[in-house]
């Protein structure tokens, strides 16, 4: 099995190499530090760990199967196979009694504050604020920041104009998003485009459309909180970039996530809110509206205070 810095990042082990001194009758090419192919990068799930135990018992000398332990002799292999040096130990606690793979704390399941490379993420959520659209985009086709990366087909980045005035965001993708990467092409999407052209409104002419998670959450299931904090830095990346005069939460998890509350739709429907200094209004999802007919009405209301808060902030922004 190939070593991918996913695997290294995934144990705490990130940022590891160092540049060694060139051998005497080496070629210089020898010496570059190693640079993980991304192209074909995996992320470490349970199944990879298992394949990691089974390359360590192939280590000679090494016939341990915990995670740990696999992983020193993995490493040590490689670092001898490679030619690299690793700049300090692994910090390692006590392994539990006879651990399974499954008695292992992967990293999504730590608590955030018990985690032990906080800074890993935080820095890359700098580093994401910098980014232009195609560099977004690309970072975000290859994104390995939460484990919904290991089952999706597709990272759905968003679709629209990126001059947009409105923003529309939606929860995560769903089964049809994720197979063709395009966010709201299944029943929900339909009803969502019909209810944006009767306010003049399209996604393929004055709307951005993106969602606050960029990949399908398995069986469709609620994003866990530690995915949406990972995938948050993207969505405040779009919303700098489009620079939009109105946002639309589309649905609970949306304006929940965007807002950062626990407020029933119910109770922020009707009021004009804020996200990064954009006005937000709050709308049901298309999803419930096409199981919900009477909330279609609601729906309708909300998109008209939706119109009349971005006709204010056009006045606004004329300094009428
Ligand atoms: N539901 C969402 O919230 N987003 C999509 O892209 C599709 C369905």
């Amino acid at each position: 099995m190939a070593l991918h810095k996913s695997m290294f990042d995934e144990f705490g082990l990130g940022t590891i190499w160092v540049r060694r001194a060139p051998q005497p009758d080496e070629p210089a090419a020898l010496a570059e530090p190693v640079t993980p192919d991304r192209s074909t990068a995996i992320p470490l799930n349970r199944a990879a760990a298992a394949e990691l135990a089974r390359t360590a018992s192939s280590v000679p000398g090494h016939e341990s199967t915990d995670a740990l332990s696999a992983l020193d002799a993995v490493l040590s292999a490689a670092q001898k196979n490679q030619g690299v040096v690793r700049e300090a130990p692994m910090a390692r606690s006590e392994p539990p009694e006879s651990p399974t793979f499954d008695d292992i704390p992967w990293l999504d399941d730590i608590p955030a504050e018990a985690r032990t490379e906080p800074e890993t993420i935080d820095e890359t959520a700098n580093d994401i604020a910098s980014l232009d659209w195609d560099v977004l985009a690309g970072r975000v086709s290859v994104c390995e920041r939460c484990k919904l990366c290991e089952r999706r087909t597709n990272a759905v980045f968003g679709v629209g104009d990126r001059d947009a005035d409105w923003m529309l965001i939606g929860e995560a993708p769903g089964e049809n998003e994720d197979k063709l990467g395009e966010p709201f092409v299944g029943q929900a999407g339909k009803l969502l485009d019909s209810m944006l052209h009767s306010v003049a409104l399209s996604r393929e002419d004055n709307v951005f459309i993106a969602n606050v998670i960029k990949c399908r959450p398995p069986g469709n299931r609620n994003p866990e909180v530690d995915e949406v904090a990972r995938c948050e830095p993207y969505l405040k990346r779009q919303v700098a970039l489009v620079k939009p005069k109105l946002i639309v939460a589309l649905g609970r998890f949306a304006a929940q996530s965007l807002l950062k509350t626990e407020a029933s739709i119910a109770s922020l429907r009707g009021r004009v809110h804020d996200y990064e200094g954009v006005p937000v209004i709050v709308t049901y999802h298309p999803a419930y509206l096409l199981r919900s007919l009477p909330d279609k009405a609601k729906a309708w209301a909300d998109l008209c205070l939706a119109q009349a808060t971005y006709r204010e902030s056009l006045k606004v922004a004329d300094g009428a």
